[in-house]
């Protein structure tokens, strides 16, 4: 049986993946910090569709957390085939209004975190001639956004290195750059997205759907939606300034700061 692993797999998109991949006849391990939520929502994944859920609560923010997730896709007794590096959150506010503690965390958990699970299941992966990894990448990554925007173009820059230099060894690694998608992301980051015109919404299930498709025919990267689309082409023919003066306005308004 096919075991696949995803972080911050209880909400959004992470939990979209979880449901899909279940769908399909996946066992699971489920990764995020709310262990009570972890264990809701693996049991509703056992009752809906009859699939072996194993829940590990870990702190991606933390050595700790980072280490004990390595562990457990270095385990060469029950191997996992299809990663999925999701977990992530954004800051409210523009440069200066995040701390710097806050900047650093999301470095840890979009970057640290990736390079290492990355790793530890490329080197499992690859040993055994097969595996997927999918890193959750943004839109963001194609546009001047701050230290969201930098994180999340480490990851594409950084999975599309991977994968090249992993071709012909059977593990395929893809990153995936949603646009705007309805999940608990803005609220936890306490963004006003009020100025996000409906038009601009993805819906996680439908993002997911796409993102499998993009996988299975071998891309390294997804941009799913052909709004989004026409977004990063924009984006790669437009000067640098115009798009980012847009961007920077867009989500990351002013509100009460995290505590
Ligand atoms: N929503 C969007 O518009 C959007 C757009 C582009 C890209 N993305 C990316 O998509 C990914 C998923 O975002 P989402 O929108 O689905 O967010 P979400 O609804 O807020 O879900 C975040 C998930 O990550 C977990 N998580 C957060 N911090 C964690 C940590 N330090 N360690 C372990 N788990 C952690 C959360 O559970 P716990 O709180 O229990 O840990 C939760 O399961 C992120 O990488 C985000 O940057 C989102």
């Amino acid at each position: 049986m096919t075991t696949s692993l995803i972080t911050g797999a209880t909400a959004g998109i992470g939990a979209a993946f979880a449901r899909r991949l279940a769908l399909e006849g996946h066992a699971l391990v489920l990764v995020a910090r709310d262990e009570k939520r972890l264990e809701e929502c693996a049991r509703d994944l056992r009752d809906e569709h009859g699939v072996r859920v194993e829940v590990l609560a870990a702190d991606l923010s933390l050595d700790e957390g980072i280490a004990a997730v390595e562990a457990r896709l270095a385990d060469r007794s029950a191997p996992v085939d299809v990663l999925i590096n999701n977990a992530g959150f954004g800051n409210r506010g523009r440069f200066l209004d995040a701390s710097i503690d806050d900047e650093l965390q999301m470095l840890k958990v979009h970057c640290e975190a990736v390079l290492r699970l990355t790793t530890a299941a490329s080197e499992a992966m690859r040993e055994r001639g097969r595996g997927w990894i999918v890193n959750v990448a943004s839109v963001a990554a194609f546009l001047p956004r701050g230290t969201y925007g930098a994180s999340k173009a480490w990851v594409v820059s950084f999975t599309e290195g991977a994968a090249r230099e992993l071709v012909g060894s059977g593990v395929r690694l893809m990153a995936l750059c949603p646009g705007f998608v309805r999940t608990e992301f803005h609220r936890r980051a306490r963004m006003d997205t009020a100025a996000i015109p409906d038009w601009m919404w993805l819906d996680a299930d439908r993002l997911v759907a796409a993102a499998v498709r993009d996988l299975a025919v071998g891309k390294t990267v997804s941009v799913p939606d052909l709004r989004y689309k026409a977004v990063v082409a924009l984006a790669r023919i437009t000067p640098r300034g115009l798009f980012g003066t847009l961007s920077t306005r867009m989500g990351r308004t002013h509100g009460p700061k995290r505590t």
